[in-house]
Formats: structure tokens, sequence, C-alpha cells
């Protein structure tokens, strides 16, 4: 599949396969395209008159897909944008009716592997996370910038227990000189936060609640649900593969309320999650969770 050297395993790949597709011959969206890896698969389980869409706001992913999807030819079609206006990027490629969408969460592996983007705990980069070039806010702007209430608050619900510790240490260091890179938080941290014998870094929590707030990550996610929910066709499904828990529960939530209010089914009673052969090829997809609902 690959022309460039970029690689993304996608996660829960079959099941999202059997789950999505219902009319072989329609049109579905990938609303979080990254490199192509589910975009693929599904391509690749559809008959050359299926059409598939795919959505992603970062540029860079973009092209990367675009390259790695060319094999498709004309059945796939690119779009930049932020799945929180699904609606009005399909109205403007003249997409009316589909019979599925997928949302799969977060960021790709490539996001993390790239120093210049800022994502890593791994790599010294600068204090970035944005997904789009585009968006005004940056994970060195909340850092630097915001008052200690608000930082404080943003890291605590993202389940962070040293949250308090935490802030005031930014903002000590920040009296002296702004932190300037992901390296500088991470070892800042390192240094307040007491080693815990987890398996995870001390700054995974922060560094998730930062990426959250630089991209509006929940709010994103409950508008893509609302505007895509009118263009799905009866009989269509929407899966969305979540990796955190704050997510996995705006999903369970919003679909709860979707099949209470009729006209939605789930698919998924509970949500699916990798088989033990995935998690042993895929150590990233170890927190994934998928749940699909269908339009009555
Ligand atoms: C987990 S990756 C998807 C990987 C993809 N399924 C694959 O197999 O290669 C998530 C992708 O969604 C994109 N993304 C995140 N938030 C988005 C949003 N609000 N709108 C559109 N794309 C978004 C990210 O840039 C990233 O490329």
């Amino acid at each position: 599949m690959t022309e460039n050297n970029y690689t993304h395993i996608p996660v829960l790949a079959e099941e999202v396969v059997n789950l999505l597709i219902t009319e072989k011959r329609g049109t579905y969206v990938d609303a979080t395209l990254g490199m192509g890896g589910h975009a693929a698969r599904l391509l690749t389980a559809l008959p050359p008159e299926a059409m598939l869409l795919g959505l992603d706001w970062d540029p860079e992913m973009a092209a990367i897909a675009a390259q790695n999807l060319k094999p498709f030819g004309d059945r796939v079609k690119i779009a930049q944008g932020n799945f929180a206006n699904i609606d009005e990027i399909l109205a403007r490629e003249g997409v009316h009716s589909l019979s599925g969408v997928l949302f799969d969460l977060g960021i790709s592996s490539l996001h993390f592997d790239k120093p210049s983007r800022g994502f890593s705990l791994k790599h010294d980069g600068p204090l970035d996370m944005r997904i789009s070039p585009d968006n005004p806010l940056t994970a060195y702007t909340i850092i630097n910038q915001w008052p200690y209430e608000q930082i404080e608050h943003l890291i605590r619900v993202c389940g962070e227990r040293h949250s308090g510790r935490i802030t005031r240490a930014v903002l000590a260091a920040r009296r002296e000189k702004p932190l300037e890179t992901t390296g500088d938080l991470s070892s800042l941290i390192e240094r307040v936060v007491p080693a815990r014998g987890e398996k995870i870094h001390p700054a995974t929590k922060t560094f998730l609640a930062l990426r959250v707030a630089v991209n509006y990550e929940f709010d994103n996610l409950t508008r893509g649900i609302q505007k895509v929910m009118p263009l799905l066709k009866p009989g269509a499904r929407m899966g969305i593969i979540t990796f955190h828990s704050l997510e996995d529960r705006i999903v369970k939530e919003t679909f709860r309320i979707m099949t209470a209010l009729g006209g939605w089914e789930p698919v998924t009673r509970k949500p699916v999650k990798p088989s033990e052969a995935e998690l042993l090829a895929n150590k990233r997809a170890r927190s994934a969770k998928l749940r699909v609902i269908e339009k009555l």
C-alpha cells in the first residue's frame, strides 16, 4: 500500500470491515483518514462500484493518505477538514447520503513519532500538539499563558491525580522562563510527581489533557456525531473507535441517548476490543474500543 515510508497499523480493522459494511455498493466516509489504513481495508472489502470519501483535519495526513490510496483510483475522494463540520464538507464534495461512517479517534502513529509535532513524550519537540496548522491554540499557549485554575482543572478532569502539584510546578517554572519544549514539560513533571510504579510515564495524562484541549477533541466528537446523523441512510452504520475512557464515555452516552430517542439501534451492546493476537502485533491497540450503531 505504501509509496512513502509512513505506515499506521489500523486498529480493529477486521472488526470495522465486518461491522460497518451493510451495503456493498454504497458510499462510505472515513472521517479520520490518517494514513488510509482503515480506508484501504474497507475499499478492498467493497466491490468497485462502492465509493469512499476520506477526511482528515491534518493536511499532511490527507496528503500521505492520497498517496497510499492511489491504487484505488477514483473510488476514493480525499478532503481536508475538521469532522465537526462534516455536513458542510460532504455537501461541498457532493455527497448527500451515506451507507456508513467511521471515526477512529485521536492521532496517528506519525503524529507521535514526529518530534516537530510536539505530541510525543519520548522525543523532544516544540510544545505544539495541533492536529491542524490552522488551529490558533497550541500547548505552548496553555502551559505558558493559562491561569492556574484552568490548567489544574484541565489535567484533573483528564484523570491526573497530581494536577495541583504539576500546575504549581508549571507556574513556578514559567515565572523564570517559558517552558519551550515537550522535554521541558515532561522532565518537570518527572521531578515533581512521585514515581508511582506504574507502567505509564508520569506526564502521560498531562500530555493527553493538553492534546484534547488544543484540538477541542470532545467538542469535535459531539458535533461530528450530530452532524453526520442526518446523512446516514436507514440501515447505515456509524462506527467509533476510542482510545481513552473520557472519549469512550461520550460515545457510550451519545449512543445511549440516540437509542432512547428512537431511530437508532446499537450493533455492539458492549464495546469490541482487540484480540490477543492483535494486541501482540500492535501495542497501540491496547486501549482501543469500537462501538457501532445502526440507523433504523
Ligand atoms: C487514529 S488516526 C486514524 C488512523 C487511520 N484510521 C488509519 O488507519 O491510518 C486519527 C486521525 O484523525 C485525524 N483527526 C483527528 N481529529 C480530527 C478531526 N476533528 N477531524 C478530522 N480528522 C481528525 C488525525 O489527524 C489522524 O490522522
